[in-house]
């Protein structure tokens, strides 16, 4: 069974992907990871985010990369957002997803395009999303926890910045597949919005 859980940024999407994947026991993979190490990798090359050679030359990064804390950043996250709208970059990351998804047992995998292109046939399709100012003041909350301060204003900028390049760039954009199931967690805590997630797959698999 292949689980897709697509969603912006701070939506709750990574939260809800590794209770779901907790719940049905299958294997999470978090595929904006693969972006962001694209994106470090980049910086660590002194190359140029917006240049598709130098994004493409990123993504060969060694997997060690995959647990650099620097990869959980805002920083690191734009420019996970930057390399993402190159085509070229989009297609060296597909087999990876897809061997993934198609793994014996089946997998839940989330990002951007999960239902639509790395696994249109998955069995459960979940959009994850809420309001742009809850989503800044949870990543707030985070980075303040990790000892690190932003205002909720430049918050909500960055993410309304990278919103709109997601979903606006002509390659794999963020959009909802047509047959995905909703979840918006605007007012939702952690624990209503995986039992929301939970229920929504049950009923996708059982009717
Ligand atoms: O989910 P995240 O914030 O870690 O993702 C970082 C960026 O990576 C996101 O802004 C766009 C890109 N991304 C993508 O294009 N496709 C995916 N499947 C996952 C992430």
């Amino acid at each position: 069974m292949i689980i897709a859980v697509d969603g912006p940024t701070a939506s709750g999407k990574g939260t809800i992907a590794k209770a779901l994947a907790a719940h049905f026991d299958l294997p999470h993979l978090d595929t904006g990871l693969l972006y962001r190490a694209v994106g470090r990798q980049v910086v660590l090359n002194g190359g140029n985010p917006d240049r598709s050679e130098d994004a493409l030359a990123a993504t060969d990064f060694a997997d060690a990369l995959l647990a650099d804390p620097e990869l959980r950043n805002e920083a690191t996250g734009s420019l996970a957002s930057r390399v993402s709208i190159h085509p070229l970059v989009r297609k060296a990351l597909f087999d990876r997803q897809r061997a993934f998804a198609l793994q014996e047992g089946g997998a839940v995998l989330d990002g951007r395009d999960i239902g639509t292109v790395i696994a249109p046939d998955a069995e459960a399709k979940l959009y994850v999303t809420a309001s742009v100012e809850v989503r800044a003041k949870r990543r707030c909350t985070e980075m303040q926890e990790s000892g690190r301060d932003v205002s909720l204003e430049a918050m909500m900028d960055d993410l309304a910045a990278r919103d709109e390049r997601d979903t606006n760039r002509a390659d794999a954009p963020l959009m909802v597949a047509p047959d995905a199931i909703l979840i918006d967690t605007t007012s939702l805590n952690k624990e209503a919005a995986i039992a929301a997630a939970i229920a929504a797959v049950e009923n996708a698999l059982h009717g």
